[in-house]
C-alpha cells in the first residue's frame, strides 16, 4: 500500500492505494459509536459536575462537538481510558451556567453538532453561531429552523434560511410543539428534544419511521422523562416533558455499527474470509445493515460482547465469512434506517446475483456529498453496473470489479466504500481524497491492511 495523506490544513488530498487481498482474517474493534458520542459529550455538557464517557469516537466529528462544549465553558479532556480507546472526562457548570460563547461554534464536517447544538441553543438565554466546513454549508437546515422557531427561539441562516451558518438566539422558557417531521431524520428528532427539555410542557415528536433513538435512551438514562409509542405503522411519537434536569453519569459507548458495516460488506464479497466485529452496537434502529445483508444471505452471526456497553444499548460480537449474496429490494423505510450505509449497501448489491433496487434514496443528496452522485460515480469506475432513477438506485449484479481510480468527493463514507471495492478489486485501486475517513473512523486504512491474511 502506498500512501500520500494529506497534509494538515486541509491542503490537497492525495490518494490512498489499495491492492487487492487474496484473503481476510483477523478480529477488529471499530470506533465507539459516533451518534452516541456527540450525544453523551451534549449531555454532558447540560448536566452540572463530572461527566466520564468511555470508549468514544474519536473521529473529527466528534472534535468537533467536544470543541464546542468547551466553547460553552466546560471542561472536556480526552483521556487515554484503557490504553486501547480513548474516552472524556466533562466537567461542566450546569445548563444554567453556560456561558454564551465568545466566537463562532465550528462544527467542521458535522451536521449532527450543527443540528443537535441548535436545538440545545434554543432553550438557552444567549446568541451564538454554528457554522462548519464546505461540506457542512451546504446541507440543508430549514429542518431544524421551522421546528425551532415554533418553540420560540428565533434562528437565522443563508439563503433564505436554508443553509448554514445558523444563528440561533434562544429562551430558557420554550413553548411545547407537537412536531411531524416531513423527513425521517433523528437529528431533527434529537434537535427538538433537546429543545424541549427548556419548554413549559410536553413537546411531541412525530416520525413516519422509527429512526435511531439514541436521545431517547440517553436521557431517560440521565433522569428526563421521555416515552416513546409506536405507531403500529412503523412509527412513533416521541414526548418530552420539560423543566427536568439533565443528570451527569459515567458511560461506555459501544461500537460503531456503521462503522462495523464495511467490514460486515468486505467479508460476504470476498472470496476468502473470516472477520470478528467485536463490540458492536445493534440497537434494532440502527441494525438495518445486519438485517438487510442476512436478507441478501450474508453469512452473519451474532455472538454475545464480552466488553459491553451500558448506556443501555445491547452490543454483540459479529462473525462474518464469505457469502454467495443475492439481490435486494430495499424499501424507502429501509432505506431510512440504514441511512449511513446506502453507500456500502451499494457495493454488497453489485456483488450480488440480480437486480437489487433501493428505493426513495433522496436524503442521500443531502449527506456530507452529494451521495447518490458519489456512489454511482466511484462504483461505475470501478466496474460495477449501477444507475439512479428519480430517488432510486438500481444495481445489477455480480459484476467483478476492476481497479482504478475512484474519488470519495472528501465523504469519509464513500472513501471507505471505495477502499473496501478495492480489496476485491482484480487491480490496483486508488481511492481519491482517502484523510475523510478521519471523520468517522481514523484508523480505518491501518485496519485494513491489517486483515490481509
Ligand atoms: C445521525 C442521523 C442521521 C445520520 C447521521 C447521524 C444522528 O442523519 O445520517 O450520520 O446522529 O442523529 P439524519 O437525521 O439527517 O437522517
Amino acid at each position: 500500500m502506498g500512501t500520500l495523506a494529506a497534509p494538515p490544513g486541509g491542503a490537497p488530498a492525495g490518494v490512498q492505494v489499495i491492492q487487492p487481498a487474496r484473503r481476510l482474517r483477523g478480529q477488529l474493534d471499530v470506533p465507539g459509536d459516533k451518534s452516541i458520542s456527540h450525544r453523551a459529550l451534549m449531555l454532558a455538557l447540560l448536566a452540572s459536575g463530572e461527566s466520564r464517557i468511555h470508549g468514544a469516537g474519536d473521529g473529527a466529528d466528534v472534535r468537533s462537538t467536544a470543541g464546542i462544549v468547551r466553547a460553552f465553558g466546560a471542561s472536556a479532556e480526552r483521556v487515554d481510558d484503557d490504553g486501547r480507546t480513548v474516552g472524556y472526562r466533562v466537567v461542566s457548570p450546569g445548563v444554567d451556567g453556560i456561558r454564551e460563547p465568545s466566537g463562532v461554534l465550528d462544527c467542521g464536517n458535522s451536521g449532527t453538532s450543527l443540528r443537535l447544538f441548535a436545538g440545545i441553543l434554543a432553550g438557552l438565554p444567549m446568541t451564538a453561531v454554528l457554522d462548519g466546513d464546505a461540506s457542512l454549508r451546504r446541507r440543508p437546515v430549514a429542518r431544524i429552523i421551522e421546528p425551532l422557531r415554533a418553540m420560540g427561539a428565533t434562528l437565522r441562516a443563508l439563503d433564505g434560511d436554508t443553509l448554514p451558518p445558523v444563528t440561533v438566539t434562544g429562551h430558557d422558557r420554550l413553548r411545547p410543539i407537537d412536531w411531524t417531521s416531513p423527513v425521517p431524520s433523528a437529528q431533527v428528532k434529537s434537535a427538538i428534544l433537546f429543545a424541549g427539555l427548556r419548554a413549559t410542557g410536553m413537546t411531541r415528536v412525530r416520525e413516519s419511521v422509527a429512526t435511531r433513538d439514541h436521545s431517547e435512551r440517553m436521557l431517560r438514562a440521565r433522569g428526563v422523562s421521555v416515552r416513546s409509542l409506536p405507531d403500529g405503522e412503523g412509527g412513533a411519537v416521541i414526548e418530552i416533558e420539560g423543566g427536568t434536569t439533565v443528570q451527569a453519569m459515567e458511560e461506555r459507548i459501544p461500537g460503531d455499527p456503521s462503522a462495523a458495516a464495511f467490514w460486515l460488506v468486505a467479508a460476504a464479497i470476498h472470496s476468502d474470509a473470516e472477520l470478528v466485529i467485536r463490540n458492536v452496537g445493534v440497537n434494532p434502529t440502527r441494525r438495518a445493515v445486519i438485517d438487510l445483508l442476512t436478507r441478501m444471505g450474508a453469512r452473519i452471526e451474532e455472538r454475545p460482547a464480552a466488553g459491553g456497553a451500558d448506556v443501555g444499548e445491547p452490543v454483540a460480537d459479529l462473525v462474518v465469512r464469505t457469502s454467495e449474496l443475492g439481490a435486494i429490494d430495499v424499501s424507502p423505510a429501509e432505506v431510512a434506517a440504514a441511512i449511513d450505509e446506502i453507500p456500502i449497501l451499494c457495493l454488497a448489491a453489485s456483488q450480488a446475483r440480480g437486480r437489487s433496487t433501493i428505493r426513495g434514496a433522496g436524503e442521500l443528496r443531502h449527506k456530507e456529498s452529494d451521495r447518490l452522485t458519489g456512489i454511482i460515480a466511484g462504483l461505475s469506475a470501478l466496474g460495477a453496473k449501477l444507475e439512479v432513477d428519480g430517488d432510486d438506485i438500481v444495481v445489477h449484479g455480480p459484476t467483478p470489479l476492476l481497479g482504478a481510480p475512484a474519488d470519495s468527493l472528501d465523504d469519509h463514507r464513500l472513501a471507505m466504500t471505495f477502499a473496501v471495492a478495492g480489496l476485491v478489486a482484480s487491480g490496483r485501486t486508488t481511492v481519491g481524497r482517502p484523510s475523510s475517513a478521519a471523520i468517522s473512523y481514523p484508523g480505518f486504512f491501518t485496519d485494513l491492511e491489517r486483515i490481509r491474511a
